[in-house]
Order: C-alpha cells, then sequence, then structure tokens
C-alpha cells in the first residue's frame, strides 16, 4: 500500500491517475497536483463516476522547486509520479532529494531554449540520490519505456547478445481534425522538427529530419495496422539502450507519419510558427511554438472520436546458443477501448499505464535501488508480467532478419 503524488493533469496525467485508482491494492491514497487545478478537478470527477478511489487535487508549479518541496512535505508521497512536461524533470528531483522522496517520469529532462535531448543533466544526479538513499526511475512509459523493457526482457530470455534493435512506433489512428499532436504539442513538435540520429557500430549518425529532402523513411508492414511508411527519428531511449544493452551492434528508433500530418508540420515550420525564440508582437514576447500550442487540440480532449490502433514493438536480432536469430516483441492498442476504460486516446494510455506500472512495482518493493536507474537495468519479468494484467498485452514473433 502506498501514497504518491501524480504532478501533471494533461493526458498522460488522466490515464495514470485513473489507473492508480484501479489499483487500489497498491495506491491507497492517491494526489493529484498541476498548475491548472481545474483540470484535476475534471480527472478527479471523472475517476469518481468509474472507481470508489478518492483523489486529492492540489494547485502547484513544479518549476518552483520551494513550492514543490513545501506540497512533498505536506502531502509526504511515497512516491513522486511526473507527467508534467520535461522541463520540470530536474525542479522536481531536486524536490524529491531535498525531501527524500522517491521519483519517477515518463520523458528526459529539455531546457526550454534548445531542443536537446540527452539524459546528461539526470543521470549527473545519480550519486546525490545514491547518498540520500531514493530512487530515480527515468523514461517509463511506452517509448521510453516499454521499449526499454522489452529489449532487456529479450536479452534475458532469449537472446545471448542482441545486436540490432528497431523500436518501430505506429500509430494508425485517426482523431478527425486536420491537425493535432498526441501528447503535449511543444514537446512533440520539438521532438519530430530536429534531425534524425541513430547509432551504428560505435557512432551516432545523423540523418534530416522527417521533413525535410533525405529524410529516411521505408514501408513496414505492422501487425494489424498494414503497410505504413516509417520515419527515421532520434528518441531518447536509444541513448540509454546504447549505454546498458552490452554487445548492440545498431539501434535505431522509427515512427509512421501520415502525408496530412508532414505537410501541415512542414508549412507550419516554413512560416516560423515551430520557432522556440521568443519574437517580439505588440512590444509582448510570444515563443511561436508555445502559441502554437495553445490554438491546437489538446491531447487530453482527442479521445472521445479516436479511431483506429497503434502498434508499437521492437524487433531485435541477435545470436541465442551460437545461432542467428530474430523477434518481434509488440504492443497493439486501440483508441476507442481506451476511451470507454479510461477517457483517453492510445498514446496518453500507452504512457500511463506504464507510468502506474512502474509506480507500482517500486512501491511493492519489487523494483528498487538507490540512485538514477533506466528502465532496461531493472528486472523485466513482473513488468511484463503486469503489462498483460493492466491492458497493454504484448506479443511476440520470431523474425528472422534484421530491417
Ligand atoms: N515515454 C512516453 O512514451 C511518452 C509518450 C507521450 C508523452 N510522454 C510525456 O508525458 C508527459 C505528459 O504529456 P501529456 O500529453 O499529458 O501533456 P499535456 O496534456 O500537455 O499535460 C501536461 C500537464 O503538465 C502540466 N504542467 C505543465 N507545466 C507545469 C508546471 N510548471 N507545474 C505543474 N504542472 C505543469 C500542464 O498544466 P497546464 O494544463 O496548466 O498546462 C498539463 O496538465 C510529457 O512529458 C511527455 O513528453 C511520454
Amino acid at each position: 500500500m502506498g501514497k504518491v503524488l501524480i504532478i501533471g493533469a494533461g493526458g498522460v496525467g488522466g490515464v495514470v491517475t485513473h489507473k492508480c485508482a484501479m489499483n487500489g491494492d497498491t495506491f491507497n491514497d492517491i494526489h493529484l497536483a498541476s498548475r491548472t487545478i481545474e483540470k484535476c478537478g475534471i480527472i478527479q470527477k471523472q475517476v469518481k463516476n468509474k472507481t470508489k478511489a478518492r483523489i486529492t487535487i492540489h494547485t502547484l508549479d513544479a518549476d518552483n522547486v520551494r513550492e514543490t518541496v513545501s506540497l512533498l512535505n505536506h502531502v509526504k508521497p511515497d512516491l513522486v509520479i511526473n507527467v508534467a512536461l520535461p522541463y520540470q524533470d530536474l525542479s522536481i528531483m531536486d524536490a524529491c532529494l531535498e525531501t527524500g522522496i522517491d521519483y519517477m517520469d515518463t520523458a528526459n529532462y529539455e531546457p526550454r531554449d534548445v531542443a536537446k535531448f540527452e539524459y546528461k543533466w539526470q543521470w549527473d544526479y545519480h550519486d546525490r540520490f545514491k547518498q540520500k538513499g531514493i530512487m530515480a526511475l527515468l523514461g517509463s512509459g511506452f517509448d521510453p519505456g516499454v521499449t526499454n523493457v522489452f529489449s532487456a526482457y529479450a536479452l534475458k530470455h532469449h537472446f545471448d547478445v542482441i545486436k540490432t534493435i528497431d523500436i518501430l512506433d505506429c500509430n494508425a489512428g485517426s482523431h478527425g481534425k486536420a491537425f493535432a499532436t498526441n501528447f503535449n504539442p511543444e514537446i512533440n513538435i520539438r521532438e519530430v522538427t530536429q534531425a534524425a540520429r541513430h547509432w551504428e557500430k560505435g557512432q551516432w549518425i545523423e540523418t534530416p529530419p522527417i521533413i525535410e529532402e533525405g529524410a529516411v523513411h521505408f514501408t513496414f508492414d505492422y501487425p494489424v495496422a498494414g503497410k505504413q511508411e516509417s520515419y527515421l527519428l532520434y528518441h531518447e531511449e536509444l541513448e540509454s539502450l546504447v549505454k546498458n544493452i552490452k554487445g548492440l551492434e545498431r539501434i535505431r528508433f522509427w515512427m509512421t507519419f501520415s502525408d496530412n500530418y508532414l505537410t501541415h508540420l512542414k508549412v507550419l515550420q516554413n512560416v516560423g510558427m515551430t520557432g522556440i525564440k521568443p519574437v517580439n508582437y505588440k512590444g509582448m514576447e510570444i515563443v511561436p511554438i508555445q502559441f502554437l500550442k495553445a490554438v491546437l487540440p489538446e491531447p487530453s480532449s482527442l479521445g472521445k472520436n479516436y479511431t483506429g490502433k497503434t502498434v508499437i514493438g521492437n524487433v531485435m536480432t541477435g545470436v541465442k546458443d551460437g545461432k542467428e536469430k530474430g523477434l518481434y516483441i509488440f504492443n497493439v492498442c486501440d483508441h476507442a477501448e481506451c476511451f470507454r476504460e479510461v477517457n483517453a486516446q492510445a498514446i496518453s494510455y500507452t504512457t500511463g499505464v506504464p507510468a502506474m506500472i512502474g509506480a507500482k512495482l517500486i512501491l511493492s518493493g519489487k523494483w528498487n535501488g538507490k540512485g538514477v536507474f533506466n528502465m532496461e537495468e531493472m528486472d523485466p519479468d513482473p513488468f511484463m508480467d503486469e503489462l498483460n494484467k493492466q491492458g497493454l498485452p504484448w506479443q511476440m514473433k520470431d523474425f528472422p532478419h534484421s530491417l
């Protein structure tokens, strides 16, 4: 039994709160804090309509370490689940350090003024978390998160060495809007407009961003979703898997995008609406991408009319008992079913459910440690079991060649 403080009342925060409430054996006291208290109130009401759990809500600006420390001292949770934005990671980690409370998130820290994705800032907390005797679990969403656990599981049970990993993220769903992003628009657009990067034979190789000439893409035949154009992207789990999966020769991340999405993004980029530097508008400083976020649909509002499925997983090749082999481990998730269960679309669901599972394993003591850890450093077995029980069942099939 444990007490959690969930920070962030967006699409993912809503799913984490619902799923914690549905796992009352583990989460007996659930607190939700966010910048806009009204959003916490909406989730509180939704959960009340669906479960017996009661959620306590708080206003919090998690950029402010003092305010966060004060809330942590007031609530005294066993664990903080950070599903606000990557900008808040370090301030929340600072507050956890000061109060001696375990920390978990789903996305690595990013500074606001540079779209830069690396674990260094958070890995630098390792010694301080260790000395304090507390744990930080980084990236407990789907990708990063489940994709890291799929890699660790394959290495534990099916390979002596994994040589290649291709993570394939397909959203074959439709939300019916002309253009929208499935998680926070600002974070999402910063991620997909950067140069692509993959790791091969000991070095990082950079290729053009998805909307530029020369972007690398290919057609993959996904289970259930069929053939979809998949684009090479940089994604944060590549960095930790390169560090933790010894013997890896190549790792890449692919994501599907429709022509409609790419056309909209290209136009927005060309007219300067994806910029992250402030511009002066009638004497006011406005950051174009933040203004764009304000006019795009909220990810949490997309669920109602979303149809179709997501298919996310890893194709891995390597050697077992002297023989070359390949495996594909993946999950198929249905947008409409997610909405029926927790009022959310599948991108929020596939992130929020693994966040709840990570929290459950920490609170039950099945996952523990002192310091800062990525998901693949933990025993994958209890997590893989929970995925099957909590709405994200996985499948595995032979895939006897690399991509
Ligand atoms: N690993 C994965 O698979 C994966 C996949 C998708 C998303 N993610 C991550 O999940 C996180 C949440 O995504 P989302 O789609 O739920 O985004 P979202 O809908 O935009 O929600 C973000 C929430 O954080 C709150 N927030 C922002 N700044 C805050 C602050 N300073 N203090 C307190 N609360 C603050 C927002 O409050 P307001 O309502 O006031 O703005 C909002 O409620 C992001 O970090 C995203 O990168 C991970």
